[in-house]
């Protein structure tokens, strides 16, 4: 039974209401006295009051703390508490806080504050957790030094910053840096560590150190090699230089995300650091490295310089993904991360931005600001900068940046002051610009031409379909690169950035021979969806932009599988032609070859459906999907051994770009073979596996062959006692099998003894993959649905962040027909029905049921 009363509104925070705190700290005490039940935390804070905030009362925040006492000035005070927090009268002037509470992180599954994972102690504070460890002003505005002293048994304790000391069951550190609470990190644990160093650019020497549990060293040297790199880079290119003596990351098992960027500490799920050959895939691999950038990275783009609140989360982190993205493109291939990186958006945040939860890239308003770590507000965030540095050119974009970190060091700040920087480094105005940060939505951007006495006019229109609580927008400033080609398929004109700042405008290149093809948006210079009518196919042939060469390609794909669900139209022999002719060129990166293989996804298309006014039909899209891939596999039989010969690595494996390339287009090709030998060839690739990458990919088609039992029984035995191996072999097992098979599978897996739901990880690894599949998913049964709510309601009460998160497989409802949006609705409902629904999961499915 429901009880009304007991489940109030959650309390909606607006960006309008900012203001600041009323006081400012000093320096910041902590003592902790590890145990697993009844921690104790003792601060001491020097208070005093912010001559530049309002009149206030004194509050610091506080969830689940016991409070065991509280002194001001040396003298016993009994503050007021509640739920959120506690409350107290405090001296006019300066004063000292001093503080006791007892916290149990053993039973904390939240996984947020000080909690347990796998016997070790561990922290993760980010947005919100520090005030489940202490009574705190928890918001990143208010910047203090800390020094902590740990006491626990345990043989390694860090914290943020430098150590000064320790001794039999203590270490005390010390971090000169202002720094938010959500930055404080804590470890406790038996670990061991992997060593490095570093000499920054100023001669500075610097201990590094990745800290694992015993058994996983051997899985330490690719990320320490990453977090060298990641360093050297940040120096080369922004001028950056680490800042303390020491640089430690910790992995932990048991993490709600990838990772996080605490001073001197980062912590890392330990899927996003452990690395080996044997038990990793190159794609791991290349996350891997790409998350200790980031983090790394964040040192300076989140630390040094931070959020004033979390309505601006984008400030640190789409400038983050920025800066991982510009350093992967610098050490691997600028045009497949460029592509990967369009695939990933056009897969999470586009969905998001066309769905109910569309939000602006610096929201407005939030209940729980977990909820908005989002596609949107990293990877729109990240795309946003790109757009700023395109229209602005790279050496202004550098002058821009020295200037932030210049005006900014040591500051919380906000959009506005990012955009300041740019505005007065430039003396361009960017009011206009600063709409993509305010509106929501994907804008829609269709093109025109017309051709006359050797002028070529492209008619450009841009229109946002309304986003929630956002009815009409305004035009955006979109940088939309083009190029001409001319008949014979050369370039006519290089690449230019038309700046689109109305609703409509027309941008006309005069004295051509003859018309030209035009290649618009090249590089995806614009986060948008693009209507041309273009010869894509020539475009395939010819374009000089890999990225729309190969969008060209998606582009065909997409409308040859349309037809086929629409019309049951055959594959499109043109586009196989043209796609063919880029396969057999052996100038172009195997890599590249690999991802023009691939296929837009069935929830890409459903989009597109949808977007057409078609209502999809998830079982179409899956056989339409599924034909075309057995006409592939067809046609190209001669070819495809061909590719596979080519794509052989025969030298010891390395993960770099040039050998996972081609064990990319060596798996695309093996796929298709799998199709017409009913796996005998990949059968062999899993016996010889001597990788994770081929051994991952030969058991996937195995499996979507329907031959996979032996194989998987073998890879479970193998590798029951690696959790991130398991992770793959529970996850790939109902991604890669066919619908009804798919659901069989995660059916029975959640049976499974090893389906350690509580560990984020394990709980991904299954419900990812279902909801990935998305004909599976979408069954029309509805026993995706169910399933998966069987099993978020379960997981509310333990864990309300990955509940909400997972919550967004929910989104698209609205796209498909009655019968299966009412078969959610029931689902959604059910969720909303919860007794003690926590403020996470309640606020992610009004929001998708509104
Ligand atoms: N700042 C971290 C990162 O981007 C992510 C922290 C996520 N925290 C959260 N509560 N959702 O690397
Ligand atoms: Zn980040």
């Amino acid at each position: 039974m429901k009880d009304a009363s007991a489940q109030t509104t959650p309390e909606t925070i607006y960006l309008k209401d900012y203001k600041a705190f009323g006081w400012q700290i000093e320096d910041v005490h902590l003592t902790f006295k590890l145990s697993p039940d009844a921690t104790r935390v003792v601060s001491k804070i020097h208070f005093a009051p912010n001559p530049d905030a309002p009149e206030q009362e004194f509050f610091l925040h506080g969830e689940e703390l016991n409070l065991i006492r509280a002194r001001i000035d040396g003298e016993a005070v009994t503050p007021e508490t509640d739920a959120r927090g506690l409350r107290c009268k405090v001296p006019s002037g300066p004063f000292l806080w001093e503080c006791e509470v007892e916290i149990a992180p053993e039973s904390n599954t939240a996984l947020e504050g000080l909690y347990m994972s796998g016997g070790m102690y561990c922290t993760q504070c980010e947005a919100e957790g520090f005030r489940k460890i202490t009574y705190y002003p928890d918001r990143p505005d208010v910047m203090a030094v800390f020094t902590v002293r740990v006491e626990g048994e345990m043989p390694v304790l860090l914290s943020n910053g430098n150590l000064k000391g320790k001794g039999d069951g203590w270490a005390e550190w010390h971090d000169p840096w202002p720094k938010p609470a959500y930055l404080f990190a804590l470890v406790g644990g038996e670990l061991v560590n992997h060593p490095g160093a570093f000499k920054t650019m100023s001669g500075k020497d610097i201990e590094l150190n990745i800290w694992v549990r015993p058994g996983d060293e051997g899985k330490c040297a690719f990320g320490m090699e990453a977090l060298i790199a990641s360093m050297k880079w940040d120096e080369e290119v922004y001028g950056r230089e680490y800042d303390l003596d020491t640089f430690n990351i910790v992995a932990v098992d048991d993490f709600n995300m990838g990772a996080m960027e605490n001073k001197g500490l980062n912590i890392f799920n330990s899927s996003c650091v452990l690395a080996s050959p044997e038990t990793s895939t190159d794609g791991n691999f290349e996350r891997i490295e790409a998350i200790i950038a980031h983090e790394y990275f964040h040192n300076w783009t989140g630390n040094r310089i931070t959020c004033r609140d979390w309505f601006q989360l984008c400030l640190k982190e789409g400038l983050t993904v920025f800066r991982d993205g510009q350093f992967t493109s610098d050490l691997r291939s600028a045009p497949v991360k460029r592509i990967d990186d369009v695939i990933t958006l056009r897969a999470r945040q586009f969905p998001e931005d066309q769905g109910p939860l569309a939000h602006p890239v610096r929201p407005e308003s939030f209940q729980e600001i977990n909820n908005f770590y989002t596609a949107t507000v990293y990877e729109k965030g990240a795309e946003v900068i790109g757009m700023l540095k395109t229209l602005v050119g790279d050496e202004a974009y550098s002058k821009a940046l020295d200037l932030y970190f210049e005006r900014h060091d040591g500051d919380a700040a906000t959009i506005e002051d990012w955009i300041k920087v740019f505005e007065d480094s430039t003396g361009r105005d960017l009011t206009q610009f600063k709409r993509w940060y305010s509106q929501a939505g994907t804008p829609f951007v269709e093109v025109s031409e017309a051709w006359e006495d050797g002028t070529f006019t492209l008619t450009l229109k841009q229109h946002t379909p309304p986003s929630p609580g956002q009815e009409s927008k305004a035009p955006y400033v979109i940088p939309i690169a083009v190029g001409l080609l001319g008949p014979n398929g050369d370039e006519v004109l290089e690449t230019q950035i038309l700046e689109l700042t109305e609703a409509e405008q027309s941008f006309s290149f005069e004295g051509l021979a003859a018309r030209p093809v035009a290649s618009v948006n090249r590089g995806f210079s614009a986060p948008v969806v693009l209507s041309h009518d273009v010869d894509r196919a020539f475009l395939l042939a010819h374009d000089t932009d890999p990225f729309n060469r190969w969008d060209a390609s998606q582009g065909l794909a997409k409308e040859c599988l349309l037809a086929m669900i629409t019309t049951g139209a055959e594959p499109d022999a043109i586009w196989l032609d043209g796609l063919e002719h880029v396969l057999r060129d052996q100038t172009l990166d195997p890599a590249y070859r690999s991802l023009m293989l691939d296929l837009p996804s069935a929830s890409e298309l459903a989009q597109v459906l949808a977007d057409q006014g078609v209502t999809p039909d998830p079982e179409a899209i899956w056989a339409a999907g599924d034909r075309l891939v057995k006409a592939r596999a067809e046609r190209w039989k001669d070819l495809l051994p061909e590719l596979a010969k080519e794509a052989e690595v025969t030298a010891p494996y390395k993960p770099d770009a040039e050998q996972s390339g081609k064990r990319a287009l060596g798996a695309s090709a093996a796929t298709l073979i799998s199709r017409l030998d009913g796996g005998k060839a990949a059968q062999a690739r899993f016996d010889s596996a001597d990788n994770m990458t081929l051994q991952l990919s030969a058991l996937g088609n195995l499996i979507r062959v329907g031959q996979g039992d032996a194989a998987l029984a073998k890879f479970y035995e193998q590798w029951k006692d690696d959790r991130l191996v398991m992770d793959k072999w529970f996850g790939l097992q109902i991604g890669a099998s066919e619908p009804e098979a798919a659901l069989d599978r995660a059916e029975a897996l959640t049976q499974h003894p090893d389906f350690d739901w509580t560990n984020p990880n394990r709980f991904r690894a299954v419900f990812g993959a279902l909801a990935m599949h998305h004909a599976a998913f979408h069954h029309k049964s509805g026993r995706g649905y169910a399933l998966l709510t069987d099993w978020l309601i379960k997981l509310d009460d333990k864990n309300p962040q990955t509940t909400a998160r997972m919550c967004s497989a929910f989104q698209t409802w609205k796209r498909y027909d009655a019968g299966r949006q009412a078969l959610i609705q029931v689902q959604l409902e059910r969720i909303m029905a919860k007794d003690n629904l926590s403020r996470d999961t309640s606020e992610m499915v009004s929001r998708i049921l509104a």
